[in-house]
């Protein structure tokens, strides 16, 4: 998705926002541009190019310099990536330059009037129009103008906004894209991502939703799009900025990979209270009174937080007993669902920017319901607009492919789960089960991922493979849908998850030598089904890689992962199959941590 930084200061600003752009590349992007000034300088000085940064950076002129600039990574939306539909984008007299994250949606409409006006629009895009709206617009000082333009706006910004005539500031505005302003020593950042600033500073600022800032070298001031004045007070990023970098991995994904078990450390890490065998879940505000009261659980939320919910779902009814389940947010904010007070609704999210998980949440808090967030990024949408909720605490994840948060995502669900359970119905020893099981967690991570040769001669023959089968049952279902997930993303080989127990309703009729077929296979109380799955597919010929806590006999390899309590096994059987992602698109060769056409944190529809 797009990115967005900006600086006002002393330093010579290029180089600055380069190094913005590429900490913003994980985002994902096909363009990228920069426009800089200064204050003694008389205009606007511009380069864009489709590509990466570093094709940006090839074009950047020697003699680019100044001490204020915005940049911008594109993602496209309306119009093919290009040079010409990159940010920013400039009026005809080259004053005023934008950037914008998000999607106008009366673009056509404006830009259809704003043509017959007399105005000549550069690009296909909807950005576009509001710089010819800036520039079009009948006020004194640049906010009043900004003010003016987003007044005809309609749908989602993060903009930034410089302007030749007014080069001692940036104007920033937020409606649905995230907009965070940085404070340094005698120089602020802006960015749509802390990734971009916390190299420089950790003191940041996150505008609100309707909110606009003025930010200049030495001072700040935050506004409502109407104009009157709002207090923001800077908080500290707890993310320190080598968590970006790469720690010796050749790739994010790898080393998130191999993050886990710290992070899984982290989101158990002071939360577990021995003396009544339950958690403390701080931001959760629901005290035993409320929690009594809760008849129905539903989790919100996108692809690998999702899946992550499914399994969520399963440990809060397990040992929560309360009836819960999981549902793509993107379907849910569409079905006009019925909102039912009694229902404690989870928005589960890593960036907590995803439009659809957010557009879900404010139309269940529209309809008066109480809603948590799971989220990783503490600060984000999400998590401001949640009534309540758990942070994950899995530090920040880059690669698109997300690994080490969907581990994570599923310990807050068990914690959540004892939490709840605890204060209804499960015992004393089943919750010091829990919390021993849980306790195990990062050492059994470790164990996992010493496997890593064995999973790594797994994947060169599977990289061969065109299509594969993922199969679960009830706990493994949501593991093999994860796992198919991860390997379609990263590898793009075709994978298709399926419950176990469907295989004779419709799937067996694909099984032959060249579909291989991985089964998660747990030693529970549904050993003996998922061993007969095992053999329907190998009186088929089907090749078979089984995930499973002891050889299967059935199957041409078995990867073992180490038993855990019934309950919290999916998540540690996840794991090897992330790696199984990782070696095989590896093999195949693929851009591990930015597949084709996908991006890390979805804001837009
Ligand atoms: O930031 P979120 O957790 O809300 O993102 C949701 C999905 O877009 C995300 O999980 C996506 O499916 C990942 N690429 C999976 O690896």
């Amino acid at each position: 998705m797009c990115g967005i930084v900006g600086y006002i200061g002393k330093r010579d600003v290029a180089p600055l926002l380069l190094e913005g752009l590429q900490r913003l590349e994980y985002r994902g992007y096909d363009s990228a541009g920069v426009v800089i000034t200064s204050p003694k300088a008389t205009g606007l000085k511009m380069v864009k190019a489709k590509g990466r940064v570093r094709d940006l950076e090839a074009r950047v002129p020697k003699r680019f310099t100044g001490t204020t600039g915005i940049a911008h990574t594109r993602w496209a939306t309306h119009g093919a990536p290009s040079d010409e539909n990159a940010h920013p984008h400039l009026d005809a007299a080259g004053k005023v330059a934008v950037v914008h994250n998000g999607i106008i949606d009366n673009a056509s409409e404006l830009r259809a009037k704003l043509t017959a006006e007399g105005v000549e629009f550069l690009s296909e895009t909807d950005t576009e129009v509001i710089t010819h709206l800036i520039a079009r617009a009948d006020a004194e000082k640049l906010e009043d103008r900004v003010r003016e333009a987003l007044r005809h706006i309609e749908g989602t910004y993060g903009i930034a906004v410089l302007h030749a005539d007014f080069n001692d500031r940036i104007v920033v505005a937020r409606n649905g894209s995230p907009v965070v302003l940085g404070i340094g020593e005698k120089e602020m950042f802006v960015a749509s991502d802390v990734a971009a600033l916390v190299s420089h500073t950790r003191q940041v600022v996150t505008l609100d939703d309707g909110e606009m800032a003025t930010i200049k070298a030495d001072d700040y001031r935050t506004y409502t799009t109407e104009g009157s004045r709002t207090t923001a007070s800077p908080t500290t990023v707890e993310w320190e900025a080598e968590s970006y970098d790469m720690g010796g991995h050749d790739t994010y994904m790898h080393k998130e990979i191999f993050e886990q078990a710290d992070a899984v450390d982290r989101v158990l890490r002071g939360r577990i209270d021995d003396r009544f065998s339950t958690v403390h879940l701080g931001g959760l505000n629901l005290d035993a009174h409320d929690a009594r009261k809760v008849r129905r659980v539903k989790i919100l939320g996108c692809g690998t937080s999702y899946h992550a919910g499914m399994i969520g779902a399963q440990m809060i009814e397990e040992l929560a007993r309360i009836p819960a389940d999981a549902e793509p947010a993107s379907e849910f904010r569409y079905r006009n669902a019925v909102v039912d007070p009694d229902t404690l609704y989870v928005a589960v999210s890593q960036s907590g920017e995803t439009y659809d998980v957010l557009a879900a949440v404010q139309e269940l808090k529209r309809k008066g319901a109480r809603v948590f967030g799971v989220v990783n990024v503490v600060g984000s949408a999400i998590a401001r607009e949640a009534d309540a909720g758990v942070y994950v605490h899995a530090g920040p994840e880059v690669c698109v492919v997300s690994t080490k948060c969907f581990t994570n995502t599923t310990v807050a669900f068990a914690l959540l789960a004892l939490h709840l359970g605890r204060i209804r119905d499960l015992s004393v020893s089943d919750g010091k089960r829990i919390i021993a099981g849980l306790r195990q967690l990062p050492a059994q991570i470790e164990e996992m991922l010493e496997r890593e040769d064995e999973i790594k001669k797994l994947a060169q023959e599977f990289a061969e493979a065109k299509s594969m089968l993922f199969i679960g049952r009830v706990r493994g279902y949501p593991v093999a849908r994860e796992a198919s997930l991860k390997l379609k993303e990263v590898s793009y080989i075709h994978a298709e998850a399926y419950p176990a127990s469907e295989l004779k309703h419709g799937p067996l009729a694909l099984i032959e030598p060249a579909l291989p077929t991985v089964a998660i296979v747990p030693d529970d109380d549904l050993l003996e089904k998922n061993r007969a799955a095992l053999e329907e597919i190998k009186a088929r010929s089907g090749k078979i890689l089984a995930v499973a806590h002891r050889e299967q006999e059935k199957a041409d390899h078995t990867i073992v992962v180490p038993k855990n309590e019934n309950e919290l096994d999916p998540i540690l059987m996840g794991i090897p199959l992330q790696l199984l992602a990782y070696h095989t698109a590896l093999a195949l060769g693929r851009d591990i941590d930015k597949p084709r056409n996908l991006a890390k944190s979805v804001t837009v529809e």
